[in-house]
């Protein structure tokens, strides 16, 4: 912290008050070009030209600097700025976070718009403070989805003991549980040769992510069943160290830029989510229709058993129009 003060404060003499030179450095864990890395550049765009360059934000795609918890921490540390990551592992460094996780929590897209930027989500963003981070922005991540290498999932009976990867979430760990499958927590990078050397039988994840233009685990897992369990969105947050070696005016335009993305996000992700249906179809993965009300009574005691965990928040979810 001393250090980077003081060089925060050497680059302020040199360049005159005011007019700090500043290099954000982003993490994403998705491929160039996926819809949470267009929004972190168009974040960048936005802070580069309303800084007459002032303010650098360089954007590492791919899990260059970590998987997402290692992120989450290293943000927190200060080694790193900007930090996108599914809420999922953040709720178990924010507890409240992890309610976004919860099994058929959301009615629908238009739901879970209005839960993130109505007052739950806003109060969400703003208690990251605890964790020593602050949060900027969520992103959209469409409803999850399982897939399997050999076995199709019809019905809840389908998955019972099958080994199926989740997020590093205890959540999402019990969901899977509460659905009889055998939970295996893997960060997302490991995913893919876990599927492919049947370390795992499946993973759930929404098209773009399956696709082929995420991570392709649709060549390893070519049954992909509607079951829509979960709508977890993606956060943008930057480390709180680095927030307080920011001025004012810079911590407005990181806000305003962070902000500029969303709209910017939820298109390209619009557009990637039909685009992969088609194209994992076109490549041979069948698709597959489930009753869904059967999943939801499976997974219904998960609700209860986390309505203790995050007090009102849940019913406040439910109620909110
Ligand atoms: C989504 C999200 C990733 C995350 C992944 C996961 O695809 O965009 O950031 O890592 O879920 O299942 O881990």
């Amino acid at each position: 912290m001393g250090g980077r003060f003081l060089a925060l404060l050497a680059l302020t003499l040199a360049a005159g008050a005011g007019a700090q030179e500043i290099t954000l450095r982003a993490a994403d864990n998705q491929p160039e070009n996926y819809p949470t890395v267009v929004g972190l550049r168009a974040m960048a765009d936005y802070l580069a030209e309303n800084s007459d360059g002032r303010i650098q934000m360089e954007v590492f795609a791919g899990g260059q600097l970590g998987d997402e918890r290692s992120t989450i921490e290293q943000a927190q540390l200060g080694v790193i700025d900007i930090v996108r990551t599914s809420t999922s592992p953040v709720g178990e460094f924010y507890t409240p976070m992890g309610v976004f996780s919860l099994p058929y929590l959301f009615r629908d897209e238009a739901h879970f718009v209005s839960v993130l930027e109505g007052d739950v989500g806003q109060e969400l963003l703003e208690g990251l403070s605890e964790a020593g981070l602050v949060g900027l922005a969520y992103y959209d991540s469409g409803s999850r989805n399982f897939y399997t290498t050999q076995t199709p999932i019809r019905s809840v009976a389908d998955l019972q003991g099958l080994r199926i990867r989740t997020q590093e979430s205890q959540v999402v760990l019990d969901m899977m549980e509460a659905l009889g499958a055998d939970p295996v927590p893997l960060p997302f990078a490991e995913v893919y040769s876990a599927l492919q050397t049947g370390v795992i039988d499946g993973a759930e994840n929404n098209f773009p992510s399956y696709g082929p233009e995420g991570v392709r685990h649709f060549e390893v897992a070519p049954y992909y069943t509607l079951d829509a369990h979960a709508r977890v969105p993606e956060v943008v947050m930057i480390s709180s160290s680095t927030w307080a070696g920011l001025s004012p005016e810079d911590q407005a335009l990181v806000r305003e830029a962070a902000q500029a993305s969303v709209p910017v996000q939820f298109e390209a992700w619009a557009e990637l989510v039909e685009r992969s249906r088609r194209a994992v179809e076109e490549a041979g993965s069948e698709i597959i229709e489930v009753d869904i009300a059967e999943f939801q009574a499976a997974v219904a005691p998960v609700l209860e058993q986390y309505s203790a965990v995050y007090g009102d928040l849940i019913r406040r979810i439910q109620d909110t129009e």
